[in-house]
Formats: C-alpha cells, structure tokens, sequence
C-alpha cells in the first residue's frame, strides 16, 4: 500500500469500531493519509488489538499521565513531532485533551461525537448516556457530530453533521447501532477532507470546499 505524507495519530478507549473504519478507507484509498500511532487510554480498548494485527504502531502511557495534563500535553506534543502528524483524530477516546496541547497543536485535532451538537453533548454525555437522554426527552431525530476539539467538552465547531431518525421502540442500544453506521461515513470522509486539504474555516463556520 503506498505510504502518504500525511500523518494522522487516532487515539481509542473501546472496540475501536471508529479506527477500524479510518483504517480500511485509507486501505481502500478513500483516504490520502497514513496512520502514524494509535494512542489507547487502557490496555483493555479492544481496538488495540487490530492495530497489533495490523502492524499499527500502537502505545497506552501509564494510567496517572491522563490526571496530568502537563505530562500529558508534553508527551502528545512529543509523539505527535516525533511522527510528524498533521491531524489527531478522537475515535472514541474518553480522557480530557489539554488545553496546551490543543494550542501547541495548532487546533487539528476532531471529535466524533453520537449526537448533534450542542445537544446532548458535554461531560459525562458519551455512549449510551447520549441515547438514554435522546430517547428519554422523546427526540425525533438523532445522529452524529465530528466536530474540532476546543478546551470545552465537545464544544468544538462542527464539521461534520449527519442525522438519522429515532424509532418508535427505539431502545440505547437499537439507536447507538444506527448511529454507529452513519459514524462510520462521517468520520472518514472529514479525515479524507482534512488529508486532501479540503477544510475551510472560517470561525466557527467550516466547510468542506
Ligand atoms: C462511538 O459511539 C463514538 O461516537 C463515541 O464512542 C463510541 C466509540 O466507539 N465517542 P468505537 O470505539 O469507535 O467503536
């Protein structure tokens, strides 16, 4: 597979499901990039283990780093130079980016959140919380939200916005997994945009040209 200048790092907490869709669209050649490193905030994020298949460069730094915003934001500046990455990609991750990092990195750094922002987002709004709450206040509609990462919690101005409809019946589960699809379109297409330098920001506007 040829290699690609543009070096992306994603970083994981769970299965991964996210990573894995990144990965086959790069494979497919539906994305100009290359991913760089994984970064996993636990031994146990099940997308590891596809990248150790994949001969992905994969590391998980010690558990007392993500309390420590300053030796963290040191070691992502570290990594991210070292491996000469141009984006980081949020798959999933469930740890708080430091501010620092955030302003060292010159702010390329996306989100893909299971709902659309500003609802249903902010701390403690991740996985099934998201679908509870949806399901809960009767929304009609649902879906998912790439967006930049800011020093808020999913904050960041959206990129990428794609809706899908709510189910009578619907339970957390039912709804996460049609979410989950359209994720799955949403974040390799933003990745691919970013690879192709096809992102325009205008403040909180952006636009894919
Ligand atoms: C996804 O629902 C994503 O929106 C949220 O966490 C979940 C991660 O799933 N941030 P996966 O690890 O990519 O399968």
């Amino acid at each position: 597979m040829a290699t690609s200048n543009y070096k992306i790092a994603v970083f994981i907490s769970g299965g991964g499901s996210n990573f894995k869709a990144i990965h086959s669209a790069i494979q497919n050649g539906d994305i100009a990039a290359e991913i760089a490193f994984v970064l996993g905030s636990t031994k146990n994020a099940g997308g590891l283990s596809y990248a150790n298949q994949n001969e992905i460069t994969h590391f998980v730094p010690d558990a007392e780093i993500f309390t420590d915003e300053s030796v963290f934001a040191e070691l992502l500046l570290q990594k991210t130079k070292e491996y000469d990455v141009k984006l980081v990609v949020l798959a999933g991750f469930l740890k708080k980016i430091p501010a620092r990092f955030i302003h060292d990195f010159s702010g390329n750094i996306i989100n893909i959140h299971p709902a659309l922002l500003p609802s249903f987002g902010g701390k403690g709004m991740y996985g099934r919380h998201v679908h509870k709450a949806v399901l809960e206040y009767g929304c009609k509609i649902s879906g998912a939200t790439v967006h930049l990462v800011n020093s808020g919690y999913d904050t960041g101005a959206p990129i990428v916005q794609r809706s899908v409809p709510v189910l009578p019946g619907d339970t957390p589960e039912t709804l996460a997994e049609r979410i989950l699809k359209i994720e799955h379109e949403i974040l390799p297409e933003t990745v691919a945009a970013f690879a192709a330098d096809k992102i325009k920001i205008d403040g909180r506007h952006i636009y894919i040209e």
